[in-house]
């Protein structure tokens, strides 16, 4: 799967490319994610990419014409490198709420993506039209940028590719089965008086496995209640 970030800070997603589980899967050819500075494609003499809104109110909008051409030039370079099609996201707070299942859709869906991050109060609406963008939000909270949340998304939907992550490491981590993971531990068995569960060390797997399950549900329900509501 092949991701395009278009941002107007390159330098915040050199960690994130450079790290852990997201620097092996691109290692491994199973993502590759480019960033793209929005910037260089401004036509303005000021190298400005941002003016104020049209009817008043504060903060600036990302205009449409380093966009588009930022847009334009990530999907030409997509489609000559494959034939699967380029999904437009961008993250902003008013979109649709990443959750597990959205992670799983974008990951599961044989497309290419182009990530907007906006900065400032947004960008021009007529982007939003003309690509056929989709909005998806992170979490009910405004952040001073999209980049954090491209990251959020990039990362939570990379883990999910065939070959990420060894096999078997999503089976019952949390958001599968719309329950939330049970508690763990290793070593040491003992600490600061705490042991750990006797039914853990007693090698009884069916008993470690129904214990798990009730584990997974009364933390449920004590967090997230609402996944028992939705049913
Ligand atoms: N940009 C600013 N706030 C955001 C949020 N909550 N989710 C995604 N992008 C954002």
């Amino acid at each position: 799967m092949r991701f395009i970030v278009l941002t107007l800070f390159p330098n915040m997603f050199e960690a994130f490319v450079n790290t852990s589980i997201i620097k092996r899967t691109i290692e491994k050819d199973i993502c590759s994610i480019e960033v793209i500075d929005i910037r260089k494609f401004t036509k303005d003499k000021h190298n400005r990419v941002d003016f104020p809104p049209f009817g008043g109110g504060r903060g600036m909008i990302l205009s449409c014409q380093p966009l588009a051409a930022a847009i334009d030039f990530s999907i030409e370079k997509l489609k000559s490198k494959s034939k699967k099609d380029v999904d437009i996201i961008y993250l902003s707070p008013r979109g649709k709420v990443l959750n597990y299942n959205l992670c799983k859709d974008i990951a599961s869906s044989d497309k290419n993506y182009i990530l907007i991050c906006g900065h400032y109060e947004g960008i021009d609406e007529r982007i939003i039209e003309e690509y056929n963008v989709t909005e998806i939000s992170i979490g009910d909270y405004v952040l001073t940028g999209g980049e954090l949340a491209s990251q959020v998304l990039l990362d939570s939907v990379i883990r999910l590719l065939p070959g990420a992550l060894t096999e078997g490491s999503l089976d019952e981590e949390s958001h599968t089965n719309n329950l939330l993971e049970y508690p763990q531990y290793t070593k040491p068995v003992e600490f600061r008086g705490r042991k750990v569960p006797d039914i853990l060390l007693s090698g009884h797997h069916k008993k470690i496995s129904e214990y798990r399950k009730n584990e997974s549900i009364r933390i449920t329900k004590k967090y997230r209640p609402d996944f028992f509501n939705n049913k």
